[in-house]
């Protein structure tokens, strides 16, 4: 049975996810949980956003980076040419399956996904990378938490379905 796979994004209303190849926002408290949720897992994610997360082999996390840079690879990161490379690899390691973004490998999974740790950052702001409309799809919401910063409320949300 392959293992399920979880999303892990923070996107504002307007369903963006980044700028100029950083996050749009600071928020220590979503940073916080991304990297609680993610120690010890197998994390899948893009190329710009691996090399933005220098220290992502920490905390016993394995990194699956999609490129088609093969150079990129060392002994602990696995290297895939696309999304069904990477998912295949993934399914091999040890830990959950979290899928980490950006914009291209969130398109191509969150028709695969079975849950999706939202931070819904409740603002419209400017960006250049977004996430996939998900609310028409079929979820179960399992975990709700609002909180909010000195600039931003925003919503950790468990979808599951
Ligand atoms: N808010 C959030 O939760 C969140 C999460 C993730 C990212 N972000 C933001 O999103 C931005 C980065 O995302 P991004 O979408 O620009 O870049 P990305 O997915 O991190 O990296 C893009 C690169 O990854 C490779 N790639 C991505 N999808 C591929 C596919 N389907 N098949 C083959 N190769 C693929 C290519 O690498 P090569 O060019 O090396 O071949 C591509 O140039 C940043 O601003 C970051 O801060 C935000």
């Amino acid at each position: 049975m392959p293992k399920p796979l979880t999303l892990v994004v923070a996107c504002s209303e307007n369903r963006v996810i980044g700028r100029a190849g950083r996050l749009p926002w600071h928020i220590p408290e979503d940073l916080a949980f991304f990297h609680a949720v993610t120690a010890g897992q197998t994390v899948v994610l893009g190329r710009i956003c691996y090399e933005t997360w220098p220290r992502v082999s920490l905390d016993g996390r394995t990194p699956v980076v999609i490129t088609r840079n093969r150079a990129l690879a060392r002994p602990d990161v696995r290297i895939a040419g696309d999304v069904p490379e990477a998912l295949a690899i993934a399914q091999t390691l040890s830990g959950e399956i979290m899928i980490c973004g950006g914009q291209r490998i969130y398109e191509e999974t969150l028709p695969l996904a079975s849950r999706l740790l939202l931070t819904l950052v409740h603002a419209e702001v400017p960006g250049d990378t977004y996430f996939p409309e998900w609310r028409h799809l079929d979820w179960r919401e399992t975990e709700r938490r609002e909180s909010h910063d000195a600039h931003f409320r925003y919503t950790f949300l468990t979808l599951e379905r």
